[in-house]
């Protein structure tokens, strides 16, 4: 609309409107054919239907040219009154009629073409979930606990923070030995320490149940050692006990052999060396033939051909008696090993470490 619209008179005002739309629409005629809108990408149609809807709201909108035309009707004498209106009313229509092929053929199009875009591709490979799987020393632990199972063993769990009690004077430590003091064990508070072997669990296991019984114990323990490939302050052990009336040594060497055998293959050999432990007597530390290398020498075993894995011996009569058991009418054996050292050799592992570290990158190597 040119300055002076507002001198003219209204019929050539509204005249004037017309006009000026022509001119404007110009721009935008062409996208009232589909086949010229499907020539866009989606972002320029998106672009365009913005610009239109602009212009027309220029002249039908609220403030726009056809809303003012209609202030002027009303302010018209009342001979020119009806004329106007009409007129005003075909500008209207005439413009609505024009614009919405446009806004109906954009607007198809991007609903369209949004449709498309935000589709589904079924063809596409799907995002598998990351899955875990068991730590290796839990799997370890697992076998351990599948073999004892079937030879009639009940699996014992128990507290990791224990008394003095429990951690020495049950176990016929005594008290000046060097296990109590506190450059080896974590003691918490006053009278408390962190266990720090899993032999604790056979004086549970002895009140609770009594004799007979045959039970084992997999666990953490804790000693305080610096972290080395070959240390770690906390660890896992798995202990054994078995009482009940005529036990003998030779009992607790067909177990351990028979244990072994099963873990790592029926050509294995077990050998028992004379040994000292507070809590056994006699006492006796064990070794295999090594799994890799069947007893000839390799890395693994250092060339030796033995793999040393634990302790174990006949229970003390001390032990039996403070946990509640007649060691007149009762005797046990036990025995307690690591399953992270024993894990660390299965799998080659040159630090100990790695295992604790719960790194996913060295994890996921044992799925
Ligand atoms: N508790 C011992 C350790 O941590 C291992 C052990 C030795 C356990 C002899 C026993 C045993 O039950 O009888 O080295």
């Amino acid at each position: 609309m040119t300055e002076n619209t507002s001198q003219q008179d209204p019929k050539t005002q509204v005249e004037t409107a017309r006009k000026a739309f022509e001119e404007e629409f110009e721009d935008f005629v062409r996208l009232g054919d589909y086949a010229e809108v499907l020539k866009l990408p989606l972002v320029e149609a998106l672009l365009k239907r913005k610009e239109f809807e602009e212009f027309c709201r220029r002249y039908t909108g609220k403030k726009g040219t056809i809303a003012s035309l209609k202030k002027l009707i009303g302010q018209s004498g009342p001979d020119k009154r009806a004329i106007l209106g009409s007129q005003v009313q075909q500008l209207e229509k005439w413009i609505s009629d024009r614009t919405n092929q446009v806004h109906y053929s954009l607007s198809a199009y991007i609903q369209q073409s949004q449709l498309e875009r935000d589709r589904i591709d079924v063809t596409l490979p799907g995002r598998r979930p990351r899955r875990g799987h068991i730590h290796p020393i839990t799997r370890l632990r697992e076998r351990v606990e599948d073999i004892f199972v079937s030879l009639g063993y009940a699996i014992e769990d128990d507290r990791e923070i224990e008394t003095d009690f429990y951690n020495f004077d049950a176990l016929n430590i005594p008290a000046n030995h060097p296990a109590r003091a506190s450059q080896d064990t974590f003691y918490t508070t006053e009278g408390f320490a962190l266990r720090s072997q899993t032999s604790t669990v056979q004086i549970h296991a002895m009140q609770r149940r009594g004799a007979p019984l045959r039970m084992i114990a997999p666990g953490r323990v804790f000693r305080r050692d610096t972290p080395d490939p070959t240390h770690n302050p906390m660890f896992f052990q798995v202990e054994g006990l078995c009482v009940d009336r005529g036990i003998t040594m030779a009992h607790l060497k067909g177990t351990v052999a028979e244990f072994l055998r099963r873990m790592f293959g029926a050509q294995t050999v077990t050998r028992f060396r004379p040994s000292y432990f507070p809590f056994t007597e006699p006492s006796a530390e064990f070794d295999f033939s090594c799994f890799k290398c069947g007893g000839r020498g390799c890395r693994i075993c250092k060339q030796s051909g033995w793999i040393e894995l634990g302790g174990s011996g006949m229970v003390h009569p001390n032990v039996l008696r403070i946990a509640g058991v007649d060691p007149e009418i009762y005797s046990g054996f036990a025995f307690g090993l690591g399953i992270d050292r024993m894990c660390a050799l299965m799998y080659g592992l040159d630090d100990i470490r790695l295992l604790f570290e719960n790194d996913v990158r060295f994890l996921e190597q044992f799925d």
